[in-house]
C-alpha cells in the first residue's frame, strides 16, 4: 500500500470562536492527486491553510507521509516536502519573472526545467511580474512553488479567473508531474471538469463538511454537480 502523501484526520478548525471546518478528513495518496471543490466559503482554502500550518487546528490531525505534523510551523512542512501556491496569483510586481525564479534558485539547468514546463514565460523572463498577465503570473506562481521541488503541491484555485488556453497548460502541467509518480497534488478548483481530468479523486466541502467524495475522471461529472447543486 503507498503511503499517503497528506491526511487530515477529523479536523476541526476556525477563526477565533467560529468554526469553520467541521470534523474533515481527507487523504491525499502518494503520488495521486485530489481535487478539492465546493462553493465560496465553503471552507476550502482554510482546508489548504490547515494542511500548510497557516492555521491551527481545534481537534484532529494533520499528517505528511505518515508523520504527525500538527504542532509544525509551515517552514518545518515546507522542509518535509510540502509546496503551497495560494489563491491569486502571487508574485513579486516589482521584480522580472526570472528574478521572481531566481528567488528560490540561482542554477540555470532547474530554471530551464521550469521553461520546458511553462514555455509561456520563456518570451517573458525581463518583464516584471507585477505586468504579466493573470495566467501567466500563476504559472510564474506554480512554477516558482516547483523549483522548491516539492513532494506535496498544494494548488489553491490556479484556474481563477484566467483564460481556457491558460487552464489547458495547468492542466497538462498538472497531469505530467503526477504521471511521473514522484509528486502528489492537493487541487482546490471550481471548475469541475478541469478537477475532474487533473486528479484521479475529489472530495465536496459544504459549510465546513465533506459531504461527498470519489474517484475522479469525468465520468464523476453528474455525481459532483448533483453535490454541490445542494
Ligand atoms: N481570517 C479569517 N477570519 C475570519 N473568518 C474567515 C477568515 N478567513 C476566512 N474566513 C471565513 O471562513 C469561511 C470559509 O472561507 P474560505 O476562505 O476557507 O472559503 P473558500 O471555500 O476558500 O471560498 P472561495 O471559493 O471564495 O475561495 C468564510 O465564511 C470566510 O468568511
Ligand atoms: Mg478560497
Amino acid at each position: 500500500m503507498t503511503e499517503s502523501a497528506l491526511e487530515l484526520v477529523g479536523v476541526t478548525a476556525g477563526y477565533g470562536r467560529s468554526m469553520v471546518l467541521h470534523d474533515v478528513s481527507l487523504t491525499v495518496p502518494g503520488g495521486g492527486a485530489v481535487s478539492l471543490m465546493g462553493h465560496n466559503g465553503a471552507g476550502k482554502t482554510t482546508l489548504l491553510r490547515v494542511a500548510v500550518g497557516l492555521l491551527g487546528v481545534r481537534s484532529g490531525q494533520v499528517l505528511l507521509n505518515g508523520e504527525d505534523v500538527t504542532k509544525q510551523r509551515p517552514n518545518a512542512r515546507v522542509k518535509r516536502g510540502l509546496g503551497y501556491v495560494p489563491q491569486g496569483q502571487l508574485s513579486f510586481p516589482q521584480m522580472t519573472t526570472l528574478e521572481n525564479l531566481q528567488l528560490v534558485t540561482t542554477r540555470q539547468s532547474e530554471i530551464d526545467e521550469m521553461l520546458d514546463l511553462f514555455p509561456a514565460l520563456t518570451g517573458l523572463l525581463s518583464r516584471r511580474a507585477g505586468l504579466l498577465s493573470g495566467g501567466q503570473r500563476q504559472q510564474l506562481s506554480i512554477a516558482r512553488t516547483l523549483l522548491t521541488k516539492p513532494k506535496m503541491l498544494i494548488l489553491d484555485e490556479p484556474t481563477e479567473g484566467i483564460q481556457p488556453n491558460v487552464v489547458a497548460e495547468i492542466e497538462r502541467v498538472i497531469v505530467e508531474l503526477t504521471q511521473r509518480g514522484d509528486l502528489s497534488v492537493l487541487l482546490v478548483e471550481q471548475h469541475v471538469g478541469f478537477a475532474l481530468r487533473s486528479t484521479g479523486s475529489y472530495y465536496v466541502l459544504e459549510s465546513g463538511r465533506v459531504t461527498s467524495s470519489g474517484t475522479g475522471g469525468e465520468g464523476a461529472l453528474g455525481d459532483v454537480r448533483a453535490a454541490m447543486a445542494v
